[in-house]
């Protein structure tokens, strides 16, 4: 059964990573590290050659994790990831034509929004998750802060600036659902393949989070 987008990021909470694959033969490995650390979600970014194919090789080799497609920024895009296997899809914002495609597609999408007028649009097409992006430390938690009396019932994954320093801040607004980024995964990293580090960044994050999923 196909999950819903807010279902996604629950399974992603507390991050999910953001990854930029620059070398498709490494992806594979990426991704068992980051398994390993306990992420069970991860979004390949569209934004190298390899994307794709990176995408194809980890669904095969990893079943066990959740894939999304990001950096969708062209309508076609949508039909291409669902193709490679992405089980998901996010973009940076959302058009008409986006949302559009994301719909042929069928698969749980996450549109980007930076503003109440975004925010709007992306309910009008029937989405209550949304990227924050980019979500900019203290001025973005206010935004949050502000955005939850309006926008009952809509939840946010803020990417896009968020670090382990400012990780908690978000993750403890109750309309945040989980934050996105690629500070899990950094390229020096993946391409030195420290796979130790990468997982032990995962589960960082993790044991960070874990102090607030704890009754008090
Ligand atoms: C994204 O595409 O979601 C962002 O570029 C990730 O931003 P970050 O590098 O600050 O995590």
């Amino acid at each position: 059964m196909q999950l819903t987008m807010d279902e996604v990021l629950q399974q992603a909470r507390p991050v999910l990573p953001v990854l930029v694959i620059e070398d498709v033969g490494l992806a594979v490995d990426l991704a068992r590290a980051l398994y390993a650390g306990g992420v069970r979600v991860l979004e390949v970014t569209l934004r190298t050659p390899g994307a794709l194919d990176a995408l194809a090789a980890m669904r095969k080799e990893l079943p066990e994790l959740l894939i999304g497609a990001g950096t969708l920024i062209h309508a076609e895009q949508f039909a291409e990831a669902r193709d490679a296997g992405a089980q998901f899809t996010v973009s940076p914002g959302c058009t008409e034509r986006l949302a559009a495609a994301a719909d042929d597609a069928g698969l749980p999408y996450l549109p980007g929004v930076m503003t109440p007028s975004e925010v709007l649009l992306a309910l009008e097409y029937g989405y209550r998750s949304l990227k924050l992006f980019p979500a900019n430390g203290a001025s973005s938690i206010k935004m949050l802060k502000s955005f939850k009396g309006p926008f009952t019932g809509i939840r946010f994954c803020p990417t896009g600036g968020i670090t382990p320093d400012n990780l908690l801040s978000f993750l403890r607004l109750p309309n945040v659902a989980c934050v996105g980024g690629t500070w899990i995964a950094p390229s020096n990293l993946v391409r030195a393949r420290a796979w130790d580090q990468i997982t032990q960044l995962a589960a960082e994050a993790r044991a960070l989070a874990s102090s607030l999923e704890q009754p008090l």
